[in-house]
């Protein structure tokens, strides 16, 4: 006879501290698929996991059956000559990655099905940065998505419903009950749906600082070693990589402009900000290696490097671009399909000095409130607005230099940044000391239970 479980049964064990089964895990994921958890029920199992946390094997069953609770896409009739492999980012203020890490990786040899989210928050979403792009469908069905990264070699596209539907309705719960921030719900959330994509490698790229959602470093190395264990007992190798998110990542922040860094990045990397293409290259470099198209991290960063600065991956991106829908010579002529905002005017620093702090998470707030960024889902949004030029922290900065660029609809829009942005940036005579943009690196070798 099967065993018979009650929901009620199951929160009390979990808040009474004892770990639960597989099979009541089981049970419990089908029953937040199926509706049959009720909304008080699912909220309760979410406060008794976030106070009383999971052991190893809990956290590898939730993220199992989460990760089974809808479609996964298997690779096996594609046969493909390279591994699948994917990099995800906790998400950062001005983190555009994504665009330029998938074309790279695939002129390597690897495949990358990406499938991103749209911003929220104060972080914006890689969709919603492609989107910018007249044409760019983010929405293809599973088939089309397959095909495309296999013939250009990767694609970016957003989150589909049928995937890893248990984590929609878990994550759409816990922001409601205060139960986000748990190392335990966070991972499954986090791999349920990564997993779910068929990969055999996984770079994580998590932030820390204050743009990041983990801006506390002990939770960004709880997480990171929380995720490489999970998703290694999942059977997918993974790194997780700590990335400092103190200070707007690149120089610019909004969506179209974004694109527009990406394009010049991808064009011209040896003009490129400094932080972003070691970030982007150091990415690149643990998803060669730890997908086993290189041997070794060194091996991996030359190729990578190869790969960008011999405009191979900017051509990856342009088929990209024009496979989804989009224009056929956004490499070439940027500007004819993101057009320039009918303001750009620079925001001058009212002193000199060095920079020596710029809170992130402002500048990402200021750019929900000029909506080119959203509070909640369904929000739309401006993909125009923003920043470029954005200084860095050690830059020196005289008196009526400018701080950024400022792109605008109208006037209003401009003073409300010229009045707040100079109120994120700090100065001091003395150059601070730089810190390297990867801090830490995990991999799924250190044991946590
Ligand atoms: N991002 C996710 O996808 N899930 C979480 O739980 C937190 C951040």
């Amino acid at each position: 006879m099967s065993e018979i479980f009650l929901p009620q049964e199951l929160i009390r064990k979990k808040r009474d501290g004892v770990s639960l089964s597989d099979t009541e895990i089981g049970y419990m994921v089908q029953g937040i698929t199926d509706g049959s958890l009720t909304d008080a029920q699912l909220g309760a199992f979410a406060m008794a996991i976030f106070k009383c946390g999971m052991t190893m094997d809990e956290r590898v069953n939730l993220t199992r059956h989460m990760m089974n609770s809808g479609e996964t896409l298997s690779w096996d009739k594609f046969n493909l000559d390279g591994p699948v492999v994917d990099k995800h980012s906790t998400g950062g203020v001005g983190d555009k990655i994504s665009l330029m890490l998938a074309p790279i990786v695939a002129s390597c040899g690897g495949y990358v099905p990406m499938i991103s989210g749209r911003g929220l928050g104060h972080t914006g979403g890689t969709l919603d940065k492609l989107e910018s792009i007249p044409g760019y469908d983010g929405a293809p069905n599973n088939s089309v998505f397959q095909s495309l990264v296999k013939t250009v070699g990767c694609a970016i596209i957003g989150q589909t419903s049928n995937l890893a539907p248990a984590d929609q309705r878990f994550y759409a719960t816990r922001d409601v009950t205060a139960t986000v921030e748990s190392i335990d719900l966070i991972t499954a959330s986090i791999l349920s749906k990564k997993l779910a994509s068929g990969l055999d490698a996984l770079v994580m790229d998590i932030k820390t600082g204050n743009g990041a959602f983990a801006a506390n470093y002990k939770m960004a190395q709880e997480l990171a070693q929380s995720i490489a264990n999970v998703s290694s007992n999942s059977g997918v190798p993974t790194s997780c990589l700590i990335t400092d998110m103190d200070q707007v990542l690149g120089r610019s922040v909004g969506n179209a402009i974004e694109v527009i860094e990406c394009i010049d990045f991808l064009k011209e990397p040896h003009n490129a900000d400094q932080r972003l293409l070691e970030l982007t290259l150091e990415l690149s470099a643990y998803m060669l290696q730890l997908s086993g198209l290189e041997p070794d991290l060194d091996s991996a960063r030359s190729k990578s490097k190869m790969a960008l600065e011999s405009g191979k991956a900017a051509s990856i991106f342009e088929k990209m671009i024009s496979e989804l829908g989009g224009p056929t010579d956004i490499i070439e002529n940027p500007e004819k399909h993101l057009k320039p905002m009918p303001l750009i005017c620079p925001i001058e620093s009212k002193s000199s000095g060095y920079i020596s702090g710029v809170d992130a998470r402002e500048i990402g707030v200021s750019m929900i409130y000029l909506k080119a960024g959203r509070t909640k889902s369904s929000d739309p949004i401006d993909h125009g607005v923003g920043l470029s030029e954005i200084v860095g922290k050690g830059q020196w900065v005289s008196k009526g230099e400018p701080l950024a660029l400022a792109h605008c609809r109208n006037q209003d829009q401009l003073d409300f940044l010229q009045s707040k942005i100079p109120s994120f940036i700090q100065m001091d005579e003395i150059k601070p000391k730089l810190t390297s943009v990867v801090k830490e690196v995990f991999s799924s070798n250190k044991d946590l239970n």
